[in-house]
């Protein structure tokens, strides 16, 4: 790395020291250090992933910083700071509770902030979530939240499980699911797909249990099926629950049953999906949906699976076995 890097490494590690210090150590820090409690975290896990507050101060950061020699573009570049109409800079982080995130190396490269609201400082204006904007060292096309400290486990099962967003990677870290990634509020990259494919076999998605949850699992699954030979399995949170809301609401054991025993293949995914936004009681579109899963059943490479498959509907639909394996053959010659 340039001493360019290098320097922003170290503005970004500090910065996490002294957010991580005001949360464990200081009364500014100790209401959103209870609220963390409150949803479950506890000390070690807080220590662990350095997690921190920045407090309600536009120049909280800038002090923190005023007598360390930097190049001047340090600065700027760092993505921690904000540029007033005046040239000067302020933080762009205050008031929020401060996830680090790492990258590959286990360095932090940028910050993701949760708004922390309190009777004072109402939520109005504020996004939930505000993160680092891309630089140079944060680049959000490759980053992988807690992909660093994942990555022995990943190996050693070869399988990977994919949250939604990082307060989830966290619930199923401190239930002892070690492999969890997320890619943080955007949809996955080619890049990232690669990163994943390169230490796994096995991925399972495990998004939010809310609509935009499923219809982001959906996309998910396209894309991977695109660009890459991952086994892919989906894991959803009943009652439009997160992964996060459910072990609160459920515990930390029901959570890992879920994880491990409630993985269904990507088909029984597509015949729940589809049919969402379906009346069923409709001849027409009850014709579409099974037109819409014989597309989505030439994706299924085991024959076996497929064969079950297609005995399901034939049975559910009434439709003779062997009208559906041809139109089904046909959909294979035309896809070619
Ligand atoms: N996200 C974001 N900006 C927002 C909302 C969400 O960047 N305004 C990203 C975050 O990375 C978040 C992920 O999208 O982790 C999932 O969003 P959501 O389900 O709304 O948040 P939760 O992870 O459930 O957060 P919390 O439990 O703290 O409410
Ligand atoms: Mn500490
Ligand atoms: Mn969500
Ligand atoms: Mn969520
Ligand atoms: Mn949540």
């Amino acid at each position: 790395a340039s001493s360019q890097q290098q320097q922003l490494i170290q503005l970004h590690e500090k910065a996490a020291e002294v957010y991580h210090h005001m949360l464990m150590n200081t009364a500014i820090g100790e209401a959103a250090l209870d609220y963390l409690h409150k949803r479950g975290l506890d000390d070690q896990l807080i220590e662990e992933f350095n997690i921190g507050f920045a407090p309600n101060q536009r120049d909280f950061l800038v002090r923190v910083f005023q007598n360390e020699s930097l190049d001047s573009e340090a600065f700027p570049n760092s993505g921690l700071f904000v540029e007033r109409e005046s040239e000067e800079l302020v933080d762009r982080f205050y008031q929020r509770i401060m996830f680090p995130i790492r990258n590959f190396q286990g360095k932090t490269v940028g910050f993701s902030g949760r708004f922390f609201a309190t009777e004072e400082i109402s939520n109005q204006e504020q996004p939930k979530y505000l993160n680092s904007p891309e630089t140079s060292l944060f680049n959000k096309r490759e980053i992988l939240f807690n992909f660093d400290k994942a990555r022995s486990s990943i190996r050693k099962g070869s399988t990977v499980y994919l949250f939604e967003g990082f307060m989830d990677v966290l619930a199923a870290y401190h239930s002892g699911v070690t492999n969890g990634i997320a890619s943080m509020g955007t949809s996955l990259t080619n890049e990232q797909i690669t990163s994943i494919s390169r230490i796994a076999q096995e991925l399972v998605i495990c998004y939010d249990g809310d609509q935009a949850g499923l219809d982001a699992t959906n996309r998910a699954i396209s894309h991977l099926q695109e660009t890459s030979r991952l086994n892919l399995s989906i894991v959803s949170v009943p009652e439009g629950l997160d992964p996060d809301e459910y072990v609160k609401k459920y515990g930390q054991d029901a959570f890992v049953n879920l994880l491990e025993h409630g993985k269904e293949t990507v088909f029984l995914f597509k015949m729940r999906y589809r049919r969402l936004n379906k009346n069923m009681a409709n001849e027409k579109e009850q014709l579409e949906y099974v037109q819409e899963l014989l597309q989505d059943l030439l994706d299924v490479d085991s024959l076996i699976e497929q064969d079950r498959y297609l005995t399901q509907l034939s049975s559910e639909f009434q439709i003779s076995r062997e009208s559906l394996q041809q139109q089904l053959y046909d959909l294979k010659r035309q896809r070619r």
